[in-house]
Order: C-alpha cells, then sequence, then structure tokens
C-alpha cells in the first residue's frame, strides 16, 4: 500500500505481518470460532468480513461469530447476507441479520452482555480460534491500541489460538491512551475489581498480545460507521421532562444530589434526547458509567453538565464521526474505555449505585420488562447491557413511548409477551404521559400507578378492566387470568391492533 507504518507499528515482532485481508479470510476453516472487536458499529474490522463474506459467497463453510455487541454493514450484515454464520453472540442489532435470526437461518445467544467474556473464559462457546481486532496502533511494548470501542476484545485476544490485527490507518491517533484494559483473573481466583470512582484507571492503555499469536496484520483506510442521529421530536422529549422532573424530585427530597449518581443510558431516540435535555436541568457535575457514548455526552461535558464518562464504545452520528480526531483530543482527559465486562459488571454498577434507564418493547401492569421480542417469539436485538444494570443499578428506570406503530400496539400490556427484567428489578417506568415510581409498592398498587400515570388514554379503560377483573374472578398476590393475559396480543395478530373492541383493515 505503500504507506508509513513506522509510527503505527512501534514494536519490531510485528514487522512483516502485514498480508492483504483475502489472505487472513482463507485461514478460516468451517466451524471456526471468531472472536470480533466491535461495539455498536465502533472498533469494528471492516476489510477482515468483507473479504470473509466474499469467500463466502463462493464456498460452503460457516463460523460462530462474538463480538462485543452489534456490527455494521460491513460485518454482521455481509456475513449474514453471505450465509456464512451458524451462531451469533451476544447481540445484534442488523435488519438482514434479525430476518435470518427470525426464519431460522441463523443461530443467536442473546446474552448480558457481561457474561461473554466469563463464558469465553470457562470454554463454554468453546475455543476462539481466531481474534479479529481492530487496531489503531501497536505500541513498543507490543499493546494492542484499539479504536473507538473494546468491548470483549481483551479476552478474545488472551484465548485466541490466532490474532489477526485490522490496523486502521485512518483512526486518530488520539485514540491512544483513551483506553483502560483490565483483565480478570479466574473465577475463584480474583480479588475485588479495583476500581473505587468512575474515572479510576486500573489497566493498560492497550491489549496484551503474543506476537508469536499474531498470524497476519490487514491493512485498512475504513471510517468508523456512523449511527443515525436522533433529533428529539415532541413525544421524545415529553418522556425526556417527565424523567427530569423524577430526577428533581429525587433532589428535592434529599435523595440524590445535583449530581446524582453515574448515570447509564441506552442508546437510541429517547436516551438522546433524555441526554439534550440535561443540558437545561439543574443538574451539574454528572458522572457517567455507562456503555456507549452517544453524540450528546460532548455537549454536555461542554455545557458543565458532565464532568467525566466511562464507556465501553462510542455510537456516534456522521457529524461527530467527521470531527472524531478533534473532539478526542479535546476531550481526553473527561473520557475513558474500558472492557465491557468491566463497564458492565454487577460489582461496579452495585458499587458506584447507577441511574440506569433503557428503552422496553413492552412493560407489563406489574412492572415486568420485555427489552427482546416482538409478540413473544420474534427476536428485535437484544438485551445488551440493560439486565446487566437493571437487577444492579441504585434507580432502574424503563423509559418508551406509550403507543408503537401509530396506537395499533399499547407498550403497557397486562403481561408482557417474553420476560427480561422482572417486576422485582423495575423501580420507575416513564412514558410520554408521565412516571410510575413503584418502588415500596405491593404488586395491584403497581399495577394501578402504571396504568394511571404511563398507559396510554385510548388503553387505560381496557387494562384497568383487566386489572379489575383479574382481582374479582382470581384474586391472590398478583391477579392475573391466565385465558385473558394475552388477548390484546392475540387481537393485534388477529386483528391489527390492541385495542379490544377494534380491527384493523391491513
Ligand atoms: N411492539 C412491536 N414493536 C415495537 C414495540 C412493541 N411494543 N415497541 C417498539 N416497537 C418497534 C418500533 O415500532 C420500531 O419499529 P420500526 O423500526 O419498524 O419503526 C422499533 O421497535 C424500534 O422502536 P423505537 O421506538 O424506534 O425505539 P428504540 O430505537 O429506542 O428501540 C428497542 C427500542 C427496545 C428495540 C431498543 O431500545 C433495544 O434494543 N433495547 C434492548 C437493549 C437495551 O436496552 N440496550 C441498552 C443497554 S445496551
Amino acid at each position: 500500500m505503500g504507506i508509513d507504518l513506522t509510527g503505527i507499528i512501534r514494536n519490531k515482532d510485528f514487522e512483516g505481518k502485514v498480508v492483504s485481508a483475502e489472505e487472513a479470510a482463507s485461514w478460516i476453516e468451517d466451524g471456526m470460532n471468531l472472536g470480533m472487536s466491535g461495539f455498536t458499529l465502533f472498533g469494528e474490522p471492516k476489510e477482515f468480513p468483507l473479504a470473509l463474506s466474499a469467500r463466502g459467497e463462493k464456498e460452503d463453510f460457516k463460523v460462530n461469530l462474538y463480538t462485543g455487541a452489534s456490527l455494521g454493514p460491513t460485518a454482521d450484515q455481509s456475513m449474514a447476507e453471505a450465509g456464512i454464520i451458524n451462531l451469533r453472540v451476544p447481540y445484534q442489532g442488523n435488519a438482514v441479520m434479525r430476518g435470518k435470526i427470525n426464519a431460522g437461518e441463523m443461530k443467536y445467544i442473546d446474552q448480558h452482555l457481561s457474561h461473554t467474556a466469563e463464558e469465553v473464559r470457562k470454554g463454554n462457546l468453546g475455543k476462539i480460534d481466531y481474534a479479529i481486532i481492530e487496531a489503531a496502533a501497536i505500541t513498543e511494548d507490543g499493546l494492542i491500541i484499539p479504536t473507538g470501542s473494546v468491548g470483549n476484545s481483551p479476552i478474545f485476544v488472551q484465548e485466541a489460538d490466532h490474532v489477526i490485527i485490522e490496523l486502521n490507518t485512518t483512526a486518530p491517533k488520539e485514540y491512544e491512551g483513551l483506553h483502560d484494559i483490565y483483565v480478570l483473573d479466574e473465577q475463584g481466583e480474583r480479588r475485588e475489581v479495583p476500581l473505587y470512582d468512575v474515572g479510576g484507571r486500573i489497566g493498560e492503555i492497550g491489549i496484551k498480545v503474543d506476537p508469536a499469536k499474531v498470524a497476519g496484520i490487514i491493512l485498512s483506510e475504513q471510517p468508523d460507521i456512523p449511527s443515525p442521529l436522533f433529533d428529539p421530536n415532541e413525544e421524545t422529549q415529553q418522556i425526556a421532562d417527565n424523567l427530569l422532573e423524577f430526577l428533581d424530585g429525587e433532589v428535592a427530597a434529599g435523595k440524590l444530589p445535583k449530581s446524582l449518581a453515574p448515570l447509564q443510558s441506552g442508546v437510541g431516540s429517547v436516551a438522546n434526547a433524555v441526554l439534550n435535555g440535561m443540558k437545561d436541568s439543574q443538574f451539574r457535575d454528572i458522572e457517567v458509567y455507562s456503555e456507549v457514548l452517544q453524540d450528546g455526552i460532548f455537549d454536555l461535558i461542554d455545557a458543565g453538565v458532565v464532568k467525566f464518562a466511562s464507556a465501553t464504545a462510542f455510537s456516534l452520528s456522521k457529524k461527530r464521526v467527521d470531527s472524531l480526531g478533534k473532539d478526542l483530543a479535546k476531550y481526553k482527559d473527561k473520557v475513558v474505555f474500558r472492557p465491557q465486562e468491566i463497564t458492565n459488571h454487577p460489582e461496579m454498577i452495585r458499587r458506584l449505585g447507577t441511574i440506569s434507564f433503557n428503552t422496553p418493547i413492552e412493560v407489563d401492569i406489574y412492572g415486568n420488562v420485555n427489552s427482546t421480542h416482538v409478540s413473544g417469539s420474534r427476536v428485535m436485538n437484544g438485551i445488551g447491557g440493560s439486565g446487566d444494570f437493571a437487577r444492579n443499578a441504585r434507580i432502574t428506570i424503563f423509559v418508551t413511548a406509550s403507543l408503537a406503530k401509530g396506537g395499533d400496539i399499547s407498550t403497557i400490556v397486562p403481561f408482557v409477551s417474553h420476560v427480561d427484567h422482572t417486576e422485582h428489578d423495575v423501580d420507575v417506568i416513564v412514558t410520554e404521559q408521565g412516571f410510575a415510581d413503584v418502588r415500596g409498592l405491593a404488586p395491584v398498587e403497581r399495577a394501578r400507578k402504571i396504568i394511571a400515570n404511563c398507559a396510554h388514554p385510548s388503553y387505560k379503560d381496557q387494562l384497568t378492566k383487566y386489572l379489575d377483573d383479574a382481582i374479582e374472578t382470581v384474586g391472590g398476590h398478583t391477579p392475573h387470568m391466565l385465558d385473558k393475559a394475552f388477548d390484546m396480543h392475540t387481537n393485534l395478530k388477529e386483528n391489527g391492533t390492541m385495542h379490544l373492541d377494534q380491527k384493523v383493515s391491513k
């Protein structure tokens, strides 16, 4: 390629290893387990999966693909289209891949994001044959400097037989120093994670690798993949306002200071609107202990609202992708990226006491949450880190619009059609209608509050009737009419709407 690599490959043990993506792809055999870097479209290799997919168009083989989280069009989508994935773990968010999974053409294990590294360590996902890691540089000490995500890369590199490094020669050099790579010991032999505050550093700036394991280095000039920009609309703004009202109340009650507690937010439109709304709030000097940093984080740092952010990956729009080098230089002392088993570690989440808000598909009247499946059977994306945080946070919040699909779906239902987070883990539900703080409430009290404060007015009566009838005809601690609990879902399937007295002609 004629590129001067002296500043990028700075250890002589790695010299002479450059190969083409096609050559590296030719090493992969049917049935192999690949551990690939990448999380919410950031930090993933691009040339390697494209070459592997191209090979898959001509040859018959399948691999098992393990990552940090979702990959983009050059990896998840191209590999799904080529039909070369047997099993995908632990999270995906690609429409083509989702279609293959729901058609039964690909297997998928939807896993808590903090669990994958432990599963790899214990050998439950088989041996990692190849780790394929996007890198910004290789240091004098032989450390691999990751790009815009860490994810599960350290454990993949540690456990793999062979490592392929995809060196992105266009990656901002400011990535170096952003990461804090700490790898846990075996279970039973480990002490506590020695991280006691959000901004602490406990590891190395890159991933340790035995140079002898590095089978090849691919050179890439492919830019980071942007995510859609989520501008707040009236509805997401209202949800954000309601959540901020809840937090204001916590401060007024003396339960939280104005710096709140370390925040974790899911990704997407609602999460971004909430972060946006914080710019005009009373909150200051907030710390973020999350998985993913979206666009809004840079503005919040500028506004003095956020003072430090810890995460495992970026998820940025085109505008921020384009200015990333400049932004990294400016915000480097305010941001750190860690492996996902540290960002999502129950010990850390419980120790720091995060305030966590994530987005569900549906919530039931008692507070159980479905984050992953539409109408019980079809997976959407996956649980991601929402379970890691929901189970262990100081305050667990789920935020959603009360309606989906133009009003034919109520996101508040009598009984969730799939359970990801149980009522025991859920503290607050927020919709554009208001918020229901269900802490300290018994099941029927919770149900009354969730229906009253969060359900859309067009569904309130039928939800209240369900609850009243269940109390009257069945009773018990958590009254449910098992023959009617899914009437709204059944009506949606048969008549195109969850309104029980209506039919929609489709
Ligand atoms: N029934 C059927 N479809 C529903 C639905 C419901 N109750 N609620 C939402 N949807 C659909 C929307 O209509 C939309 O469909 P479309 O893409 O065809 O328009 C899609 O789900 C996404 O919904 P949207 O309102 O745009 O919200 P979002 O972008 O915030 O995504 C989740 C919502 C649940 C899919 C997403 O937050 C997710 O995958 N969560 C689980 C993982 C998680 O919490 N991660 C955060 C920590 S890692």
